[in-house]
């Protein structure tokens, strides 16, 4: 058995930046670490090419009435900048004080190894095991997965299995774990606004034509509501009511607002006037300027009027808003209000839908759920307890795996989710890292839950 710790290190190593088109290497090492890894353990693997990052998939077939669990995962990360706030290179991974440090420990390489290694012992302890298990790792997550709905068409028949399994999330603390039950979605937009048709002195022209730049904060600003609510008609047409077990399992997750604060180095929230924070990311959809800028941004001053000005955003989204007919209210919301002395050009970007499970036994679990999803959740709900000494959170959580709802619309399936990192794993940040505890824990949990899947 390879040691785990070490095999998410190597992976690590290698920088598979999926935005960055100069990381080609990277994300061609972690393929390879990934599949010698599987291959080792006696899986057949494919590398599937796909119009941007290929697919890996991995299988262990068997007859086609023992459970299928396919195992998913990301080998691709976000960019390491701003480099300068690491406190030790964000791609030579390190262990400091039972914490492993470096882009993609958490995200998703350490959580995705917790099912690798948790596989590996078990087929090692039971080559004959009843249980097919596909890989499906994908190189595109952290981009909006633009090939995998491609993908998925293609590769229907190999994926039909009976649930998916991953760890792509957060828990509250490395003590007490959450099985996600939910995921927002996402929709992203590119907006432009160009006022004359060349930069202007400011002085020579100022006073007769809207700089592109304060239309475009009076648009934005227009977004919101003064009571935190985002001001698009009909946006929360389709937001279904939160079910009251969830809200009672949030009153069980045991933070402090004060410390999210804290944590947030913020001395107030903005969210929703009738929701707690802790509500607020995982029952109420959000709006967000994730970066903007125009004219002159260079030392000194520069007497201009810039020609244009631009904003990305991005909006994240509960069960039951649809992508693209949100996208479609924001467009129409921003021709409406675009004052008529600037144009405006609108340029979509990806999207996701938000994704919503029941465990069983819930008001809201379907009648005909499948018995082995049923039996897997009351796998990882025991598991969890004897391992972590703590019942599993059944949470919603804030971010997005747009692949989910993918999996769910086109196959039928529905996702365990295992949070495996927590807020201070600094996901997508500097000093990004892994709890080795809960690491290993981890491990347990997942072979546990592969053992009663195979009956053993
Ligand atoms: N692992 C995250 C998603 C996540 C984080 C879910 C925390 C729940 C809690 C994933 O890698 C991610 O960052 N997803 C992106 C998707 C987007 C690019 C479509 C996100 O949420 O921004
Ligand atoms: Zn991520």
């Amino acid at each position: 058995m390879f040691d785990p710790v070490e095999a998410v290190k190597e992976l690590v190593r290698f920088p598979s930046v999926s935005t960055d088109s100069s990381s080609h290497e990277g994300m061609e090492g972690a393929r390879r670490s990934l599949g010698t890894l599987l291959t080792g353990m006696g899986f057949e693997v494919e590398v599937v090419e796909t119009p941007l990052h290929p697919v890996l998939l991995a299988s262990r077939g068997g007859e086609p009435d023992w459970p299928h669990v396919i195992i998913y995962g990301h080998y691709d990360v976000q960019p390491a900048d701003p480099l300068e706030l690491w406190d030790s290179p964000a791609f030579e991974p390190e262990v400091r004080e039972g914490f492993l440090f470096g882009r993609g420990t958490a995200d998703n390489k350490g959580p995705l190894m917790v099912h690798i290694a948790a596989v590996a012992r078990f087929l090692e302890k039971h080559p004959d095991a009843p249980l097919r298990i596909t890989f499906l790792i994908e190189g595109e997550e952290e981009i909006g997965s633009p090939s995998f709905g491609g993908f998925l068409e293609r590769y229907k028949d190999r994926l039909a299995g009976d649930f998916v399994l991953l760890s792509d999330t957060q828990s509250p603390s490395p003590e007490q774990i959450t099985i996600t039950t939910g995921l927002r979605g996402i929709i992203c937009l590119d907006v432009e606004l160009t006022g004359p048709k060349m930069d202007l002195h400011s002085g020579v022209h100022g006073g007769v034509v809207l700089n592109p730049i304060h239309a475009l904060c009076g648009l934005c600003n227009s977004l919101y509501t003064p009571e935190g609510h985002i001001n698009v008609p009909g946006f929360y047409d389709d937001v279904l009511p939160v079910y009251e077990w969830e809200r009672e399992e949030l009153q069980r997750l045991g933070l402090e607002e004060s410390d999210y604060s804290d944590f947030l180095g913020v001395s107030r929230f903005h969210a929703p006037e009738d929701a707690s924070p802790f509500a607020a990311i995982r029952f109420h959809p959000s709006l967000d300027f994730n970066g903007i800028w125009g004219g002159y941004q260079g030392e000194g001053s520069k007497t201009v009027i810039p020609s244009k000005a631009f904003v990305k955003i991005s909006c994240r989204l509960v069960p039951d808003q649809k992508p693209i007919a949100i996208q479609k209210l924001f467009i129409e919301t921003l021709q409406k209000r675009c004052p008529p002395q600037v144009s405006l050009n609108i340029i979509p970007g990806h999207s996701g839908a938000p994704y919503l499970v029941a465990p069983p036994d819930k008001p809201n679990t379907p009648k005909d759920q499948s018995p082995i999803l049923a039996k897997a959740f009351k796998a990882a709900d025991q598991a969890i307890e004897e391992v972590y000494g703590k019942r599993p959170l059944y949470l919603r959580e804030g971010g997005s795996i747009p692949i989910i709802a993918d999996l769910k619309k086109v196959l039928g399936l529905d996702s365990i989710m295992l949070g495996m990192c927590t807020q201070e794993s600094n996901i997508h940040a500097p000093n990004e890292n892994l709890h080795l505890g809960m690491f290993q824990n981890g491990i347990n949990a997942s072979e546990k839950i592969l053992n009663t899947l195979a009956g053993l």
